[in-house]
């Protein structure tokens, strides 16, 4: 009797899928400045030293860089008062020169960011995080969507994998992931049109749930959570976690862990994003588009 050979399982690189992003929005602002406008502005408010953000804003003035718009990165210590912060986002709003601008989260446990993310213009939210972008998502209003969950459905839409009537479970219930992309990956359209199961910590019998998944989005932030156990073989994989573990062994004294044990669910998958080099780069890519959106006044016509 002869067996099969397992199908091969595609790596999904969203490294390189960010980059043809990237190229395509470095070639808008060419058109832009070709046309005498003015290139995108991009700044980014960060509160503290916490390591991963600092590794994520440095990454999002260099994408800046790289597609050529113009970059403010704007540093505050732990210390800054709440009031100053709004003040700052106040002062980002009125300033025609900046078209768009993210506040780094997590931000210092005395600062509301509930309270900072409303005091955002919804025009200048590249991050898609204002009540009225959550909102204008769910209506299905054009508006500036959540990069990561909009990353999530590019990636998959170029990598040619089929949602529509897929059944996709989704971990984690945040309202930068979990929450918006189980509601982009249920709109009907044709990016989307899944049937979503939304997941989290008091869900009862999770590893069956996901065992019934053709599409499983792990965004909880444990590392290693998603086990052989819990995937269907031939599933797709997406692994939105970056946490940071110690790792003697690397120069920086940390390696970065998905939320998907890789080495066991990756030959059950058909295709699967690595950490780092899937969903990330994606996160960045979106962001840089949003600014872009935000500078022709596309989704919110500028005055
Ligand atoms: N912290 C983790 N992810 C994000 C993000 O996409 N935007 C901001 N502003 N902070 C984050």
């Amino acid at each position: 009797m002869q067996t099969q050979a397992p199908a091969p399982i595609t790596l999904i690189d969203g490294k390189q899928t960010a980059e043809d992003i990237k190229v395509e929005i470095a070639a808008a602002v060419a058109a832009r400045r070709a046309a005498g406008l003015r290139v995108p502005h991009l700044a980014a408010i960060l509160v503290g030293h916490d390591g991963g953000s600092e590794t994520y804003v440095r990454n999002k003035v260099l994408a800046c860089e790289r597609v050529g718009f113009q970059s403010t990165l704007l540093r505050y210590e732990d210390d800054l008062s709440e009031a100053t912060l709004l003040a700052k986002v106040a002062e980002l709003n009125a300033d025609p020169e900046i078209d768009g601008f993210i506040v780094q989260l997590p931000l210092p446990a005395h600062i509301n960011p509930d309270k900072v993310i409303e005091a955002i213009a919804p025009e200048k939210d590249v991050d898609g995080f204002h009540p009225m972008n959550m909102g204008r998502m769910v209506a299905g209003l054009p508006a500036l969507l959540p990069a990561t969950p909009s990353g999530i459905v590019e990636l998959l839409r170029r990598q040619g994998i089929k949602t529509s009537g897929q059944h996709c479970v989704v971990i984690g219930r945040s309202n930068i992931v979990g929450s918006p992309v189980s509601i982009l990956l249920a709109k009907n359209l044709d990016t989307a049109n899944c049937t979503v199961t939304l997941c989290h910590s008091r869900t009862q019998n999770l590893a069956a749930i996901c065992r019934s998944a053709d599409i499983i989005v792990a965004a909880i932030g444990r590392p290693e959570f998603l086990t052989a156990d819990m995937v269907r073989p031939g599933a797709v994989v997406i692994d939105v976690g970056t946490t940071r573990v110690a790792d003697p062994s690397k120069k920086s004294g940390y390696a970065l862990k998905g939320d998907v044990h890789f080495a066991e669910v990756a030959p059950l998958a058909s295709a699967i994003t690595p950490v780092p080099g899937g969903v990330g780069p994606m996160t960045i890519a979106m962001l840089l588009l949003n600014t872009l959106r935000a500078a022709s006044g596309e989704i919110y016509p500028k005055a």
